[in-house]
């Protein structure tokens, strides 16, 4: 369907060669550093999904077969509500296939504005899925607004987690393989750039454009431990929040180079809210060990502030492709999910807010 030299050549149905579900091809929806994304549908139920796909000419090529067994592997392993789940995936002649949830708002990349209340809603969730990472001894390694998808369902933004191409098991003996290089610059965290740069100095790679005689006197000072862990996506938590409350990550520079001195150095300009402000600075905190975790997160104030006004807030506006649900499934959905996937105590806590919740859409009724 498509000739272009750095796109796949697709067909418009794409066809699982071992149990033959069919699928048509839709539209496009975005790309990321390798892989191109569609929405689809599946001929016989008529369900809408995303099709990410990968050319296998270009997985061959950047020698990423590691990488995409990894994904793979990890996607299988994953199931809760906050992250995209993996229908199937599968490999034809030309490209590789993964078939997934279908997220009708796409990116958090591309909400403009967000309110603070839902900016506070869309915390909470990352949270849950940043905790049961954690409970599976992975790190995301790449979070980022591109990395994490939403799903609009009437009034209740559903945060989805993806993209875990460069996600890693990371239990206490496997610290070697939690020490590659990864990230993205500007959510990258201070560990995560040391390693960067130990590395290439070790291995005597290529040496990266970016690192200059400053940066490195800065990183040879550093005292902190540099293993890359759960700790990392806490880092990169902070800069998204501070994102969504300013469009611009806390640690924007005009290069590369000025970025990760900056992200060595800790310092960004403050949010107008306190509580935000406290939380991002609690997880922009440059050494790992005193960083705050995700069970510290889980009840700090920010987190635990004013979630009735953010369930509300996603009614409006925006065209979405989804299959629609009413307001009570909604709420419904809410309670389910606070319910059976917190940990205590913000279980206790989500148990008082849906209450709240669901004595507040009575009275609206
Ligand atoms: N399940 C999905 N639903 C909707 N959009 C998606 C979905 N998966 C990916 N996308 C879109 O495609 C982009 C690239 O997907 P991603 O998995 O991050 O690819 P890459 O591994 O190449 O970075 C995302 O930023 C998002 O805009
Ligand atoms: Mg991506």
């Amino acid at each position: 369907m498509k000739k272009n030299r750095s796109y796949a050549l697709l067909n418009s149905i794409i066809i699982n060669p071992v149990n033959n579900n069919q699928y048509t091809l839709l539209k496009y929806l975005g790309k990321g550093s390798f892989a191109q994304v569609y929405q689809i549908q599946e001929i016989q139920s008529k369900k809408i999904f995303a099709c990410k796909v990968m050319q296998l000419s270009m997985i061959k090529q950047l020698n990423r077969y590691e990488q995409l067994e990894n994904e793979i592997q990890l996607y299988n392993h994953l199931k809760h509500e906050n992250i995209c789940e993996l229908i199937e995936n599968f490999t034809d002649q030309d490209n590789h296939y993964f078939i997934l949830e279908f997220c009708n708002y796409q990116s958090m990349q591309e909400l403009k504005y967000p309110k603070q209340s839902q900016i506070q809603q869309l915390t909470q969730q990352i949270i849950q899925a940043l905790t049961y990472l954690k409970q599976n001894q992975i790190v995301h390694r790449d979070l980022k607004p591109h990395n994490i998808f939403l799903d609009k369902q009437t009034i209740f933004m559903n945060v989805k987690l993806g993209d875990f191409s460069i996600a890693m098991y990371c239990n206490e003996s496997n610290d070697k393989v939690c020490c590659k290089l990864c990230g993205t610059p500007n959510f990258m965290s201070p560990e995560q750039i040391i390693t960067h740069i130990k590395l290439s100095q070790q291995y005597n790679s290529k040496i990266d454009q970016n690192i200059d005689k400053e940066l490195l006197t800065m990183v040879n000072k550093m005292q902190i431990n540099p293993q890359i862990s759960y700790q990392s996506d806490m880092w990169a938590l902070g800069c998204i929040i501070y994102q969504l409350f300013t469009g611009i990550p806390p640690f924007q520079a005009d290069n590369i180079t000025s970025t990760f001195k900056r992200i060595l150095l800790g310092q960004f300009p403050a949010l107008e809210n306190q509580h935000a402000n406290d939380f991002v600075s609690k997880c922009l905190v440059v050494d790992p060990n005193q960083r705050q975790t995700v069970e510290e997160a889980q009840t700090h104030a920010y987190v635990l502030d004013n979630i009735l006004s953010g369930v509300n807030d996603w009614g409006e506006t925006h065209q979405t492709i989804s299959h629609s649900q009413d307001n009570a499934n909604t709420v419904f959905q809410y309670i389910y999910f606070t319910f059976c996937r917190s940990v205590f105590p913000y279980s206790v806590y989500c148990l008082l807010q849906s209450y709240f919740l669901f004595i507040y859409f009575q009275s609206e009724k």
